[in-house]
């Protein structure tokens, strides 16, 4: 199976063939990005599938891919703001949740997937966890530093590249994609 990711994240891609290693992925490179003003993951991961179709081979599948964080105490700020939401996202979202007892918060990946006639395929990844007091960890990326899995007490970029791609919001996606596609 062929999959063009319509993105130009090489964390996802790398992400995404370590949890689908049967697949062969790669990046579809559109010259121009989509405006990501979906109101929500899905909709975003279908307004990047939708242009990277326009983009690709017409024999090839193409994948959209929306992720970001949503936390308890910021009624599920930054969501889809996530990569958007500040330049300096971890101290940004630790000074936000200053002497909050609520430290809840989920990873949410969605995936759309469109075929060569057009069906469209769908798949949702969720990790819930808690944001940890202050960075750990080299791996991953984004908010992996603070981001403590339920059931953890390290951070994922301590858990690592390894872990995610068993265990991630994106790896779980990836799972429901292959069995929605099987
Ligand atoms: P997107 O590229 O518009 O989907 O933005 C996703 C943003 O959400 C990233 O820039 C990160 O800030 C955050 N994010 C999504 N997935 C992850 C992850 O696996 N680890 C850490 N941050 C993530």
């Amino acid at each position: 199976m062929t999959l063009l990711l319509a993105s130009r994240n090489e964390n996802k891609l790398r992400e995404l063939r370590a949890a689908l290693p049967a697949w062969d992925i790669g990046l579809l490179d559109a010259r121009e990005d989509p405006v990501e003003d979906g109101a929500a993951f899905v909709d975003n991961a279908r307004i990047k599938a939708l242009h990277g179709r326009a983009h690709a081979p017409g024999d090839a599948w193409v994948a959209g891919e929306d992720s970001g964080i949503e936390v308890a105490a910021l009624e599920g700020r930054p969501g889809v703001e996530s990569a958007r939401w500040s330049a300096n996202w971890i101290e940004d979202l630790l000074a936000a949740l200053e002497g909050e007892a609520d430290r809840r918060a989920r990873y949410v990946c969605e995936l759309v997937v469109i075929a060569p006639d057009g069906g469209e395929v769908r798949a949702t990844g969720r990790l819930a966890g808690t944001i940890a007091a202050a960075p750990r960890g080299e791996e991953g990326f984004g908010y992996d530093p603070i981001f403590v899995p339920d059931g953890e007490t390290r951070t994922v970029a301590e858990l690592g590249n390894a872990w995610k791609a068993e265990h991630s919001h994106r790896a779980r996606a990836a799972r429901a994609l292959a069995d929605a596609l099987r």
